[in-house]
């Protein structure tokens, strides 16, 4: 008789290796009600029509959602003018990300991450057993001739995120373009596109062109920014029929549950809705970059729901700003580690919150 080995459960190495995700702080001593501006929600919300269809749906919650995800497909091609056929839905652009990376990286594979692309990325890329290979954003955005040295036989993938995070910068059309066109066809060109709702400049390009285009382009997008969908955990994918496919394989049957569904799917036919958002976004963004600036503070142009600030000046540091702003109540991301050194990250919030910031940071610069 064989004799069994005996010992601990063994975890996949790759596993172990990995710390778990910390989410942005959510709460203050002290403070009941405190202005949460660390995780890049929108403070608009959804649209009410979302919010009434989240609500309708409770009265079916007894039954499974649509598992081929039929409704929001079509509302997301309609509104944005694409092929539902290549439109998967996700419980949040997070598991999307994760399923392509499960489907064409394992163990020996090199993934290659540009660095202010989202930390889950690196994280299902060392849990499949793969390489993931950091690529630096010197000019604070994607930077296509470093992206394209990092391509070796091993690569399978190529993931970045325009708008990037925690930056708020985009890669322009022509430097995308250049970028899939220098990549080798089998390899995958992962665009997280999770901001790309609130950028109006003409040269940026979401993806959906490229994926149309080629065989190996993936785009992600998601409800839980513009749309104010957070809390419900939906997101898409437009992909080429031949990583849908794969997809389709690994999904579960109903990973976007029914109220997410739901409400996404009359989020994204509030057109007025969301315009309304990334207007008030937009504006605020201009507003707040203008008055940080004029007291000398680091405003790294953004064109997402968030901007960095920097103090360069004597005596003053995001440490001591992040501590003043949560004696003040709100509650920013400091961001050191995997981001451009000693910086705060905020998000965009509503006007009168914005005010409430840029009088605290005044303040701080100013005492
Ligand atoms: C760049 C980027 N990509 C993806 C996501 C994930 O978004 P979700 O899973 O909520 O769709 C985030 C969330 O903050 C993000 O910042």
């Amino acid at each position: 008789m064989s004799t069994l080995p005996s010992g601990k459960p063994a975890p996949l190495a790759g596993i172990a290796k990995l710390a778990p995700y910390k989410q942005g702080k959510a709460t203050l001593n002290d403070v009941a009600e405190p202005l949460k501006l660390s995780s890049n929600e929108s403070m608009l919300g959804p649209s009410p029509k979302a919010l009434a269809a989240y609500q309708a749906s409770g009265a079916s919650l007894h039954l499974y959602p649509d598992g081929s995800q039929q409704a929001l497909r079509s509302a997301i091609a309609e509104v944005h003018g694409l092929d539902e056929a290549r439109i998967v839905c996700g419980n949040g652009s997070d598991e999307l990300i994760q399923f392509v990376i499960r489907a064409y990286a394992g163990p020996g594979d090199d993934v290659v991450l540009s660095q202010y692309s989202f930390a889950m990325a690196f994280v299902h890329t060392i849990a499949q057993g793969a390489n993931a290979i950091w690529v630096d954003e010197p000019e604070m955005k994607p930077d296509v001739d470093a992206l394209l040295a990092a391509v070796t036989p091993k690569t399978k993938m190529v993931v970045l995120a325009s708008p990037n995070n925690p930056v708020g910068q985009y890669l322009p059309r022509a430097e995308l373009l250049r970028l899939q066109a220098g990549l080798p066809s089998h390899v995958i060109l992962l665009l997280d596109s999770a901001y790309a709702d609130y950028v109006v400049a003409e040269d940026y390009e979401a993806g959906a062109a490229l994926v149309e285009a080629s065989d190996n382009v993936v785009m992600t997008r998601t409800f839980s920014k513009l749309y104010g969908l957070a809390g419900l955990r939906i997101g898409w994918m437009y992909a080429p029929e031949a990583v849908v496919d794969m997809v389709q394989r690994i999904r579960t049957p109903f990973n976007a549950n029914a109220a997410a569904l739901a409400a996404a799917e009359a989020a994204v036919r509030d057109t007025e809705h969301a315009a309304l958002a990334r207007d008030e976004n937009n504006a605020e963004l201009a507003r707040i970059s203008e008055a940080l600036s004029a007291v000398g503070i680091d405003v790294v142009p953004s064109v997402a729901n968030f901007y960095l600030v920097r103090f360069p000046m004597k005596g003053r540091d995001p440490q001591g700003a992040a501590a003043h702003l949560e004696a003040n109540g709100i509650i920013p991301r400091p961001v050191n580690a995997g981001g451009p050194e000693a910086s705060l990250r905020i998000s965009v919030g509503r006007p009168h919150q914005n005010d409430r910031v840029i009088a605290a940071l005044r303040d701080y610069v100013n005492a």
